[in-house]
């Protein structure tokens, strides 16, 4: 069996789960091709995508897609690059497993919402998981949502993936059933609200992300961190080259600079959202569907 995982990670937790189930695919002597989107021009921006997509994915049974939760639903990057996927069949496996991390609060139609994609690329989704790691827009808040996960749990429902995985696809082909039902797991008013409105939707009126030349040092650390390269450094100042609509909102810029001279209006609606860091969580926080 070959796995290809392709995976967006704006502050790296949903590289570090990719970087999991390769190791434990590894294992198992099952060879593993990992394609990270993040900061990647010819994945974010181009027209030519698909083009990307059919020279660099490897021969492979079954594809692994990993992105984080942003509003409820899987960062749009990842459903741009699901709609772009070669066609199933010959060397690209028609076999899917999408996964995501998010802040533990709710992965609402993450996983549903990626089954759907995925099948109108014909390919089934075996399965799916939800892995909770450290809510990146709570760092400055009272209260650090799931700090310092995804941890040894979250390994262990890794470890468990993989296990029924090789189970699955160690079987007949034939017999392999698409089981994307089972990732309609949210309540029905949450999946409603959130079908009915896009990241976009929810996002679109805060990307007001803006440097302040007076403080700002030109460390670049913000063209290093920002995972859809916003910024650049020419005439001697670090700015910002795209349109505001590319920002993504991930808050890299705004906690990594060293003297606080990006504005990110959007941590003070995070913070109201989310009380504080004090906001109840998703009931189950590491999961994979379907349930054994
Ligand atoms: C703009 C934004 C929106 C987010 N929305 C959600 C959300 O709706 N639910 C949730 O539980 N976590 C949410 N999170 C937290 C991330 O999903 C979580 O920290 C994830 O692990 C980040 O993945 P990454 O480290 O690979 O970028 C959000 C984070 C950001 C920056
Ligand atoms: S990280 Fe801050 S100080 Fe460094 S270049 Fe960016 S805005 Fe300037
Ligand atoms: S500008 Fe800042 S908040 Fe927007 S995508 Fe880049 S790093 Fe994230």
């Amino acid at each position: 069996m070959k796995i290809s995982i392709i995976v967006f990670s704006p502050s790296g937790h949903t590289l570090k789960v990719s970087q999991l189930f390769k190791q434990e695919f590894e294992k198992k002597d099952i060879k593993v091709q990992l394609i990270n989107i993040t900061k990647n021009q010819n994945y974010l921006y181009s027209n030519n995508m698909k083009q990307y997509l059919e020279e660099e994915l490897e021969e492979h049974d079954v594809i692994l897609i990993g992105g984080p939760v942003y509003a409820g639903h899987v960062e749009k990057s990842i459903l741009r690059l699901i709609e772009q996927l070669p066609e199933a069949g010959g060397k690209h496996g028609c076999l899917a497993v999408p996964f995501v991390t998010y802040g533990g609060v709710h992965s609402s139609i993450a996983l549903e919402e990626m089954g759907r994609y995925l099948k109108r690329k014909n390919r089934k989704s075996i399965l799916s998981v939800k892995i909770a790691a450290e809510h990146t827009l709570t760092k400055t808040l009272s209260n650090v949502i799931n700090e310092k996960k995804p941890g040894q749990f979250e390994e262990k429902i890794i470890a468990d993936a993989v296990e029924r995985i090789a189970k699955i696809t160690g079987g007949d082909y034939e017999k392999i059933k698409d089981e994307s039902k089972s990732f309609l797991y949210s309540g029905l008013p949450e999946r409603i609200l959130f079908n009915a409105f896009s990241q976009e939707f929810f996002h679109k009126k805060f990307k007001e992300v803006s440097i302040d030349t007076q403080k700002c040092i030109k460390c670049k650390k913000c063209i290093s961190v920002c995972p859809v390269n916003m910024f650049d450094y020419s005439d001697d100042i670090v700015k910002m080259v795209l349109d505001k609509k590319e920002c993504i909102l991930c808050a890299e810029c705004y906690h990594k600079c060293p003297v606080n001279a990006i504005n990110y209006p959007y941590i003070e609606v995070a913070r109201k959202r989310l009380k504080d860091g004090y906001i109840e969580l998703e009931k189950e926080q590491s999961a994979i569907y379907p349930k054994e």
